[in-house]
């Protein structure tokens, strides 16, 4: 079923609800001199801007950040990144786009910083529209979590959407949530008690990426799947992450949170949800959540290859610095019973190159009768020629600006097994993959 029929579905399991709203936009990128802010959230409010999704006439951004720097500054260290992979956008669109972009100074504490910002927001909400509208102001804080607290205080005393005629203010958090249980549960009931839980939007960027998101669709969409997914047909599952940097220039930040919190706890647990939970009664956020809370209490522990799967190197890196990069989920059957022969095995490359294969027996081709392992083959740069996959950050804030949390929540567990640098990964991956039955196809 191709997918344009899923669209088309305007009551199913797979439609979504959100309303499209007007009113003057504002985004205020906070941490705007910061890694995040020029590499990530800059260039896809770029590509949001290039596909009509933040129309010049409603839309501001603001950067704000301690740093003392003009509106030019900024507008010049965000220019060369915007364009990012994709060169289709001509440069008027991004001088266009630059000239929506402005930069207040100030601290994360201080009423001062965060009045002058209140202030630069309104003005512009004025200028937009010459009566008054309803106000939508989405904070992004594109900062250490060791500020949150304050800057969600300053946001809620001073910034928050004030027009009588509706709209909303909302947050973006980025991960990690804390050091540990105690600081997460903290900085959770700090910000919960400024905001509520519909305006808080805490980002894990895997849960943007395209085949992350299909995987509710392939498991509870198709036929194939639905009655063999489960433990008396899957022998494993490997959640596989590694990438060729390193730390880069964020040796503060990983010293202060530490490697594990960058991707295990977050990014892959996500994904070991979406691939272990049960079908949601809906895709409305809450369902979703309720099933993913149901995955991490009851099956963490029979899963625990997947937490294994990533490890550190002696400095401590997960799955960085290693010989390529990839992101893949390895689903792997039992053995047909009678003959041995290959596994069927699905694989769903998250990156690079989007694709997901079914290894699976087939006869060998000739006048002989024996078998050979054969793969049924979804790439989508030769299958969906000419359609851009979005960035997933770009996904993400477009869902926060619709107000749609489905793609938003948390953190959880870790494990450790140190790796050589350049390496393919530490050995007891394979130890751990023959352990858990895992037979090579
Ligand atoms: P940066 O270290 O670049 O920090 C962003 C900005 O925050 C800096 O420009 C600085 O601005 C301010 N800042 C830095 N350290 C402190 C501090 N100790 N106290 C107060 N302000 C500080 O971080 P990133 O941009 O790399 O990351 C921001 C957030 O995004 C983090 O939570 C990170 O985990 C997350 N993230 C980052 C990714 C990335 O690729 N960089 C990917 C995914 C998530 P100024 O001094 O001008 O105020
Ligand atoms: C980020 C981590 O969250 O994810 C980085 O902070 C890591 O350390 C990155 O490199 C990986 O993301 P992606 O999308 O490039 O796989």
């Amino acid at each position: 079923m191709g997918s344009s029929e899923w669209s088309h579905r305007s009551d199913s399991f797979w439609s979504n609800d959100n309303v499209a709203e007007t009113g003057c936009l504002s985004i205020i990128v906070l941490g705007a001199s910061g890694d995040l802010a020029k590499k990530k959230t800059f260039p896809a409010l770029f590509h949001l801007y290039c596909q009509g999704f933040l129309p010049p006439s409603e839309v501001h951004i603001l950067g704000y950040a301690r740093t003392k720097i003009s509106d030019d500054e900024l507008r010049n260290r965000i220019r060369g990144y915007l364009l990012g992979e994709r060169s289709s956008s001509p440069s008027e669109d991004v001088s266009d786009f630059l000239k929506l972009v402005k930069y207040v100074s100030g601290s994360y504490d201080s009423a001062e910083g965060f009045q002058l910002l209140d202030k630069e927001i309104a003005m512009h909400e004025i200028s937009k529209s010459s009566q008054e509208v309803s106000s939508r102001r989405l904070f992004y804080l594109a900062l250490p979590p060791s500020v949150y607290p304050s800057v969600c205080r300053m946001i809620r005393k001073y910034c928050m959407n004030k027009s009588d005629l509706g709209g909303w203010t909302r947050v973006v958090v980025e991960k990690p949530f804390g050091k540990d249980l105690d600081s997460a549960e903290l900085l959770s009931s700090q910000i919960g008690e400024l905001f509520d839980e519909p305006q808080i939007y805490r980002i894990d960027h895997y849960l943007g990426k395209e085949l992350v998101q299909n995987l509710l669709v392939l498991r509870f969409a198709n036929r194939f799947f639905l009655p063999l997914w489960n433990c008396d047909n899957i022998d494993n599952v490997q959640i596989v992450f590694r990438e060729e940097f390193r730390t880069e220039g964020r040796g503060g930040y990983f010293d202060e949170y530490g490697i594990i919190r960058d991707i295990i706890q977050n990014h892959l647990l996500q994904v070991f949800c979406l691939v272990a939970m049960e079908k949601p009664v809906s895709l409305k956020p809450e369902h979703i959540r309720d099933e993913k809370v149901k995955s991490l209490t009851t099956q963490i522990p029979q899963h625990l290859l997947l937490l294994s799967s990533v490890y550190t190197m002696k400095d401590g890196k997960a799955g960085k610095a290693l010989n390529s990069r990839k992101a893949e989920i390895r689903v792997q059957f039992k053995d047909v019973p009678g003959e041995k022969q290959g596994r069927n095995e699905f694989v769903i490359r998250l990156q690079p190159s989007e694709a997901m294969y079914m290894k699976l027996t087939v006869k060998q081709p000739g006048l002989e009768m024996s078998t050979v392992q054969s793969e049924l083959d979804l790439s989508y740069k030769q299958r969906y020629q000419g359609v851009t996959i979005p960035e997933a950050y770009e996904r993400l804030i477009l869902d926060t600006i619709r107000g749609d949390q489905q793609h938003f929540v948390r953190r959880d567990e870790l494990k450790l097994t140190p790796y050589q640098r350049g390496s393919r990964g530490p050995t007891e991956a394979d130890e751990l993959s023959a352990k858990a039955s895992y037979g090579q196809t």
